[in-house]
């Protein structure tokens, strides 16, 4: 006789389920006594681990206990106050509870049928948060256009492009695919990586990739894009997309969508906005200048997931035509078919993505709006760029160091001064070895204009001043440190080469 399978009844749910939240809450409580990034070398986790799958359950306890034994060594932990590296990866405590309301529910949402509050209340939370960060009327359900979350804004990416290939295709895509030796697509060098992906995915392949030009400040310029549409459309391309960033993933240079909106505009191609980490900025009013001309954006992507205190998954993506996204993507298998979808009275958000099924993600940030309220979104991301303004005018004060680039957000980034006959680049990246290893902070890198820099990206919740202030007395100490030890070693090669150029030269004549 079979047995019956196991299953964890509600009683024991309760229990355990206040178990891991208190394993979480005391994680969060402790999270400062563990080093910010990993000191695990490559295997150890998978070494702790049984070779075989267990065949007898186990307690939850056990595998709480491997949590503390296994994987928090395997962690960097990424909502410490000294994490400072890439971008943020927030998370917040409604976010992991509507999380958890949704894994608990455990509903599809791929139709409105199948689960009408999990369309709804996205639809409905996706149109706050077009008004809380000032986007256009366009973008809300009531009209033409709408919202709806992504995976991430790399998935976001590849949407929009299918949409504007489905655009500029009139529908031509759907049936006989793409034209891969005609369509292109405009990014700057700064552009994220994703898009380039996105453009190998939908089987364009990378030639159709066109590089603009970027001004000082990294931003796209405008009259380069002109030119280079100009020119393809001279030559019988077919211009599909221009990806401008607000907020590029290495310094956070803004492409000046004002001015690219009318060129898009005039040459008919799809504007796609890429705000994956600066978007969320736009909660705070005097910060949205930085996106003026969003208007003319046919679609937009930002990650609450960033820096939006909601646990990845959460991109919020808007289009202005949500026929072209549902031209693209929208397909009916007889099994999905009912009366509603039939009468086209609902949104089916299954036709709005790549995957059938979809999690029920908006309950994560509806609990985040409701916990913390505009204000408290607002309080949140206004800490951190002041947070970051203060770093930069200590910087800036400060001959050790350069502040490389505008800063309008929460990224700072900082090119240590070396003295000369130092190699700048292994310094640079030497200082930011010692800083990770240390193990209070954690930052990573990026290069401007050919040279290593340190990122500042100030963004996890627990940040506080106090925490920037160690963080600039690390990256001073160490720099005092690590410049006479380079200096005296360019001093060493100075006089061994001026020695050895004596001896080539011979003795002097008497
Ligand atoms: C500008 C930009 N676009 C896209 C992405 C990719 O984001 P995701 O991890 O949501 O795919 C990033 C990540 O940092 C980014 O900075």
């Amino acid at each position: 006789m079979t047995e019956p399978a196991p299953h964890m009844t509600p009683e024991q749910f309760r229990q355990h389920g206040h178990e891991v939240v208190d394993w979480i809450a005391d994680y969060w409580s402790r999270i400062e006594s563990f080093p910010v990034r990993s000191q695990v070398s490559p295997g150890e986790v998978r070494a702790a681990l049984p070779p075989a799958a267990p065949e007898r359950g186990e307690p939850v306890s056990a595998i709480l206990a491997d949590l503390d034994r296994v994987v928090l060594p395997g962690l960097t932990h990424w909502q410490h106050p000294g994490f400072f590296g890439y971008f943020p990866a927030n998370t917040s405590g409604p976010s992991v509870l509507g999380d958890l309301v949704s894994a608990g529910l455990g509903v599809q949402g791929m139709s409105w049928v199948t689960s009408p509050a999990a369309t709804e209340l996205e639809q409905h939370v996706m149109d706050w948060f077009a008004d809380l960060l000032g986007l256009p009327a366009a973008f809300r359900s009531t009209g033409a256009g709408g919202g709806v979350i992504q995976d991430s804004s790399s998935g976001a990416n590849l949407v929009a492009l299918l949409a504007a290939l489905h655009r500029a295709s009139r529908g031509g895509t759907v049936r006989h695919g793409v034209e891969p030796d005609r369509a292109t697509v405009y990014v700057s060098a700064e552009t994220h990586s994703s898009m380039e992906k996105a453009v190998r995915i939908a089987g364009l392949g990378s030639d159709a990739v066109r590089i603009v030009e970027v001004d000082e400040n990294l931003a796209m310029r405008p009259e380069a894009l002109a030119a280079r549409l100009e020119r393809d459309v001279a030559r019988g391309y077919t211009p599909v997309l221009v990806c401008a960033t607000v907020g590029t993933t290495s310094t956070t240079a803004v492409d000046p969508l004002a001015q690219l909106g009318p060129i898009c505009q005039r040459y008919g191609v799809w504007l796609h906005v890429d705000a994956a980490y600066a978007g969320v900025s736009a909660v705070v009013p005097e910060l949205r200048p930085l996106q003026d001309g969003v208007e003319w954006a046919d679609s937009y992507t930002t990650d609450a997931h960033k820096w939006l205190l909601t646990g990845f998954d959460a991109t919020l993506f808007w289009v202005a035509d949500r026929a072209a996204l549902t031209g693209a993507l929208g397909i009916l298998p007889e099994y999905l078919r009912n009366a509603v979808t039939d009468a086209g009275t609902v949104v089916d958000y299954r036709d709005w993505q790549i995957e059938l099924g979809r999690r029920f993600r908006a309950l994560k940030l509806w609990f985040v709006v409701r916990w913390y309220g505009a204000e408290g979104l607002r309080a949140h991301i206004r800490g951190h760029v002041a947070l970051a303004q203060e770093l930069a005018a200590w910087a800036e004060a400060d001959e050790r160091f350069d502040v490389v680039m505008p800063h309008p957000l929460s990224l700072v980034c900082l090119r240590p001064r070396w003295a000369d006959g130092v190699d700048a680049d292994v310094a640079t990246m030497t200082l930011l070895e010692r800083l990770d290893d240390g193990g209070q902070v954690f930052l990573t890198h990026t290069t401007v204009n050919g040279s290593a820099v340190l990122r500042v990206a100030i963004g996890s919740p627990a940040t506080t001043r106090a925490h920037v202030e160690r963080l600039w007395a690390l990256l001073r100490e160490n720099h005092d440190w690590l410049a006479t030890d380079f200096a005296a070693a360019a001093a060493e090669r100075e006089a061994a080469r001026a020695a050895a150029a004596a001896v080539l030269q011979g003795p002097a004549p008497s």
